[in-house]
């Protein structure tokens, strides 16, 4: 989910609404116009973003192009799956097919909560045409991660499925927590925002524990890294929400999943079952977009999957001429170029998959041959990146405020990325003779990543925190995002992801070190 599951999270409970009884209605109206009065100066207005949020700046994508113009293709579903010129019948609905199994859980034989859970899964599928439901494999991840006033309905339906036993076909990995009060230096009102902004987080905590969660050490969204372990085999059909292991997992694991809303994800785990539609189907992995990288230098991966997110929105890109800063194959040490790049498309525009010719799984396999008949264009070269770059607002309250916190990782670090920014942090230092950074550097980064670079690099890791570095395995972008935070803070970050979703400013790494060694903004930045 993501900032975006300020907008996700929104539309599943709208979708489940129909299914609540009167005393859940009447507590999600409650909610709504529960946002903390101390941060939202009053309760939220329907369709409004609450107050108490307003700092996260945007959803996936805005429907402007790589120029700033309008995109003509902007038409997202958010599913990953655009559908352009469908028209709908309502005097025919779509309805799929359902196996006798599937027809007596909705008939309410197996319980009433699961009958509510295949009826929301299958009401879902109907929308988008599919037709029939499958088994899912692997395991579950879950972008339900934060709980702000306006989740409660959810959380209610989610108390109901627990009433009746219910718990998802495999332990689940689940993002990071919106804040952490521990590793983060947190300030009293800065603590008091995060209560205020987050008040259910401990019983949405405590509903993943009950429906089959794994620890909190193990929260991530980067739930594929090899610390964490959630990486099912190629080909499997999962019900992913997070977008960008929704993203990673379809492109570079070749797994088939659509973009689902937090939450939505939950329930399809709790059947073990997903409509059938979109990336899970051969066309719906079809190409629409040829991308012609044409840079003379490897390109900043984060603008690069930012110019093609803008220009694709949600079709389906097959990107040329990156596979050689690869090496011909995908390893631990690169991995988190199509991380950057796979993220980066996601949030600036709603890509759930693109394919990397000679590289990606399904690209190695087909080729060109994945392209769609009349396919589209778009050439990268060196200028259209450099003028990306430059191109991006300075979205600080205080225009020229000094830099107060820099934040790598998001999606969460690998642990090659930990032990680079270890590595360069510690050296600039030292070739300056300066003992610690000007600002606080945050690593976000799963548990047992950082506990892997505790293992093999012990020294690096005293050096780093000496120097002023932290680790947490918080999501950034929903502790940013409160209000009051970015009143005070001004971050920068080598995130597009977060750059697109929270007031921090991006910069390359270069530029990065230079800001976290002087306190400073370089001329010109
Ligand atoms: Fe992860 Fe939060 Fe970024 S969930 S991808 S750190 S927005």
């Amino acid at each position: 989910m993501e900032r975006r599951s300020f907008i996700k999270t929104a539309s599943i409970a709208g979708a489940a609404l129909g299914l609540l009884p009167e005393r859940v209605l009447a507590q999600a109206k409650k909610s709504a116009a529960q946002a903390s009065p101390r941060a939202s100066g009053g309760a939220s207005k329907a369709g409004a973003v609450p107050g108490w949020a307003k700092s996260l700046t945007d959803t996936d994508m805005d429907g402007l192009g790589p120029d700033g113009k309008p995109e003509p293709n902007y038409n997202a579903t958010r599913t990953g799956y655009a559908r352009k010129g469908v028209k709908h019948d309502p005097a025919k609905p779509h309805r799929m097919k359902l196996t006798k199994e599937e027809q007596d859980i909705l008939d309410g034989k197996k319980g009433k909560a699961l009958a509510k859970v295949m009826k929301t899964v299958v009401d879902f599928g109907n929308m988008f045409g599919a037709p029939k439901l499958v088994d899912l494999g692997g395991a579950p991840h879950c972008s339900l991660f934060n709980a702000p006033p306006f989740v409660q309905p959810l959380l209610d339906i989610f108390e109901e499925c627990i009433e009746e036993g219910l718990k998802t076909y495999e332990p689940y990995t689940v993002n990071p927590r919106p804040f952490d009060l521990y590793n983060v230096e947190t300030q009293p009102d800065e603590m008091a925002m995060v209560f205020e902004g987050y008040p259910l987080q401990v019983q949405l905590d405590y509903i993943h524990v009950r429906l089959g969660g794994r620890g909190l050490n193990s929260r991530s969204c980067a739930c594929y890294l090899p610390e964490i372990g959630n990486k099912p085999e190629p080909g499997t059909y999962v019900a992913w929400g997070e977008s960008s292991a929704v993203n990673y997992g379809n492109s570079v694991l070749g797994l088939r999943t659509n973009r689902y809303a937090g939450g939505m994800e939950l329930l399809c785990a709790l059947i073990g079952k997903a409509p059938y539609f979109g990336l899970m189907t051969d066309e719906g992995r079809m190409a629409k977009w040829l991308i012609d990288v044409k840079t003379k230098k490897e390109p900043d991966w984060g603008v690069l999957g930012a110019a093609i997110g803008m220009k694709v929105v949600e079709d389906v890109p097959f990107i040329a001429g990156i596979d050689k800063y690869f090496g011909g194959e995908i390893t631990d040490e690169n991995m988190s170029k199509l991380k950057f790049m796979g993220s980066s498309t996601a949030a600036n525009g709603a890509v759930g998959l693109y394919h990397v010719e000679n590289l990606t799984p399904d690209a190695k396999e087909k080729g060109r041959k994945l392209l769609v008949k009349g396919y589209q264009t778009y050439v990268v070269d060196d200028a259209e990146i450099d003028r990306i770059y430059k191109g991006y607002p300075n979205l600080w309250s205080k225009k020229d405020a000094n830099p107060t916190r820099c934040y790598i990782g998001c999606p969460h670090s690998t642990y090659e990325e930990i032990r680079y920014w270890g590595e360069l942090v510690t050296g600039a230092l030292k070739k300056r003779g300066q003992k610690k950074v000007a600002i606080p550097i945050h690593l976000f980064t799963p548990i047992p990543v950082r506990n892997h670079l505790l293992d093999e690099h012990p020294l690096l890791v005293r050096d780093m925190k000496r120097a002023g570095m932290s680790f947490s395995n918080m999501c950034v972008v929903m502790f940013t995002g409160l209000k009051g935070y970015a009143e005070t803070e001004f971050a920068v970050t080598n995130s597009n992801k977060c750059r697109k979703y929270s007031p921090s400013r991006y910069f390359s790494d270069d530029v990065l070190v230079e800001i976290v060694l002087t306190g400073k903004m370089p001329k010109g930045a």
